[in-house]
Parts: C-alpha cells; structure tokens; sequence
C-alpha cells in the first residue's frame, strides 16, 4: 500500500502531480510519501498491540531529516550505526531514551558521544568493542545499558551482501561468546547489561530464519535469567521484506508479529525492533526523465537522466526496482521490452533488461517504484 497513484492520467504523490514536481525541481529528484511512511509505521506498531514495543527505524534505510522528523513525531526510536545518524536523529526530535546504537566500527569519540547523550542502548558486537564502551563510561562516570548482538549463524535476505547472520558475517558474537559477553557486562559497574540483539540481513521474505533466530536468543535469555543475570529487553533487528513486484510478496506485518508473539509467548520481556525498508521503501519514488530512446537490432535502450550513482541497487544486488511512466499509458497499450539504463560509462549503469513498457520518447517522466529505502542514502557524486 502506497499513496502514488494516477489521477487526470498523471501519477502523483499523495495530492501533488509528480509531472509539477519534475517542472519546479529538475530531475532526477527523489520524492516521499509522508503519508505512506506514517501508515506504514502504525500498522507496523499495531500489529504487536496490545504490546507495546520500541520501533527504532533503522536510520541507514533513509536519514532524510524530514523523513526522519515525521516517525520521530509519531513516537519511533532510531537505529543508529554512527555518530553521525544519531546527530541526525536528535535533530530531527527522536529522543535519546528510544536511539539504540549498532554496528562493528563504533569509534572511542562514538561511543563517547552516545554516553554522553544518555542513549537507549549500544548494541556491542565483539570483544574489543565491549572492552572500549566499558573504559570509555568509566572515564566518563556514565553507565550506559548495553545489549550483546548475537549471531546465530542463520542467515537470511534476498541477496548475498544484506545476508548479516550467516556464521562468517562481521556482525554480533556466537551465541556462546554472547553469553559470557552479557556476564561480564553484568557484572561491570560501568555497563547496565540489558539485553540481547540480533539482525540476520534484509529483506526476508521467509518467517522461518527469523522465528528459529528469535528461538536461539530466546533460550539464551532464559538461559542467562536461570543464572541470576536480569535480562529485560530483546531487540530483534529489522530486516521483514517489501513487494518489489518480481517475486512473491513478502508476509505482512501481522503475520511477522503473531510470529514474534509465538517465539516469546509466556515471557515476561521488552521488545524492540529495527525495521528501515519496511518503513520507507514503497514510500519513495526516484523521479526522472527521459534522454533519448536509441534503436538498434536488440531491444531499444531506454537512457534516463538518472543513474547507478543516484539509485545503486540494481548495479549491486541485482535488484528490481517497478518502472512506471509518470503519464499513464493508454489502456491497452502495446509494450515492449526495453532496456533501461543511465549516463554513467559503465555497464552497470543499468536499471533494467528488456523490462515491458509502454512506449516512452525523450522528455518523458518515468518513476522508480519502491526506491524509498537504500536509494538516495546510497547515492554518490560519481
Ligand atoms: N538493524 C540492523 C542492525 C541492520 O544492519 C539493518 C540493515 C537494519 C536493522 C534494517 O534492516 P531492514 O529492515 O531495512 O531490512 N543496502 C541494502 C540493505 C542493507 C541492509 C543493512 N542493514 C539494500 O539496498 O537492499
């Protein structure tokens, strides 16, 4: 469910005409529903009613500040992975208590900032690092709640690089470690231990991982309170998948929650979830137009004046971004195949082959579908 939809045969945004939008700002320009981004937040959050758990939006899926400052005024927490995405979220009023800071290459001047701020919690996700956070709260006489990120050596997403839980990903500590990690920080005067984490990659599309994931941590909470440790909230990552419309749609989120209340049914526990893509993905549109459209023997090439260095994910997973023109076709138009692509000299700079469209010439608008999430925070200035 998305607000972009055609009215008068014109797709728009919620009530504004993406045709306007591309007059007033040039093109490529990437265009956001707020409403969509707040719909799906609620539904998200309704779905573990009448549980109520912290939603951390997963900052790295958009850090737009205005994306960021509508979930933070509908309640949602932040997932962090630098000082620079906490920034980001205090700026745009998500309050320190909900920001939970992740991920393996947190500096000493990092995890400095976080304590200083008084932050949810560090997600630690090795050794070292809990040894830093520790002699780095001792100096600051703070005592920040620190959760251990556990890799069960499950891993799961749509493509080998977001796959975060496999047994030789850099992420988190094996369950064993992850236990004598959480004694040592329970037993620190400068650490509140407080949990456990776990992130097993993105866009998954099978509840099976999770619910044997959600399992192991389970049983290692349980296993950590049987030892005297207090053990009160469990953070189970983002990572549930969205329609790209080329393959079968991923569960909804009600479905992912009676999951979650299965695997933690009769336990008496804080949960928190990290999801970004589920968030913003269908959200946003990468808007752009039409250069010119070449002939030749094989299927004409689209070329658009957006590229791999506006929106990377099809140069680097593969991925499948929905094409739509911005004037509807006719109905009972022919399509025909195409291949899309943008004005960098590579190769890769491709967004699609031989993809069906209605027919296009240059000076069309086209929309990217489903671009919300990991595009414009992945683009560079190549
Ligand atoms: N929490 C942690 C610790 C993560 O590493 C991630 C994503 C998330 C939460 C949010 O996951 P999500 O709900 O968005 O699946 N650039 C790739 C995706 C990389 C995901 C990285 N980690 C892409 O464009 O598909």
């Amino acid at each position: 469910m998305h607000h972009f939809d055609y009215r008068d045969g014109v797709l728009h945004c919620e009530g504004v005409s993406l045709a306007d939008i591309a007059a007033r700002h040039g093109t490529p320009a990437y265009v956001y529903s707020r409403a969509t981004i707040e719909r799906h937040y609620d539904v998200f959050k309704a779905a573990f009613a009448p549980r109520t758990v912290l939603i951390a939006y997963a900052v790295k899926a958009n850090s737009n500040l205005a994306v960021l400052a509508a979930l933070a005024a509908r309640g949602a927490g932040a997932d962090t992975v630098s000082a620079g995405e906490i920034v980001r979220a205090l700026k745009a009023g998500v309050p320190p208590e909900r920001i939970i800071f992740s991920g393996v290459g947190k500096t000493e001047s990092e995890i400095e900032f976080a304590c200083a701020n008084a932050i949810h919690q560090i997600n630690v996700e090795s050794i070292a690092e809990l040894d830093m956070v520790e002699a780095v709260a001792r100096r600051a006489h703070a005592r920040p709640g620190v959760a251990i990120r556990v890799n069960p050596a499950i891993g799961a997403g749509a493509h080998g690089k977001i796959s975060t839980g496999g047994e030789d990903a850099k992420f988190g500590v094996s369950p064993q470690d992850a236990l004598a990690l959480y004694a040592r920080a329970a037993r620190s005067s400068h650490l509140k231990a407080q949990g456990l984490a776990v992130h097993i990659g993105s866009q998954i599309r099978d509840l099976s991982p999770l619910a044997e994931a959600f399992g192991v941590v389970r049983r290692m909470a349980e296993q950590l309170r049987g030892e005297g440790m207090g053990v009160e909230r469990l953070d189970l990552g983002g990572g549930l998948g969205v329609p790209y419309f080329n393959e079968p749609d991923p569960p909804p989120p009600a479905e992912y929650a009676a999951m979650v209340e299965r695997a933690f049914a009769g336990m008496d526990i804080d949960l928190a979830f990290e999801p970004g893509r589920l968030i913003v993905a269908n959200a946003g549109i990468l808007l752009s137009r039409v250069i010119r459209v070449q002939t030749r023997a094989a299927a004409p090439i689209l070329v658009v004046d957006a590229a791999m260095n506006d929106l990377i994910r099809p140069a680097m997973y593969d991925a499948y971004h929905d094409i739509q023109p911005v004037r509807e076709a006719d109905r009972g138009a022919a399509r025909a195949a195409m291949d899309v692509v943008g004005p960098i000299c590579e190769t890769g700079d491709t967004f699609a082959r031989a993809r069906p469209l209605p027919p296009l010439a240059a000076g069309d608008l086209v929309a990217f579908m489903t671009a919300g999430a990991y595009g414009s925070v992945m683009s560079s200035t190549y």
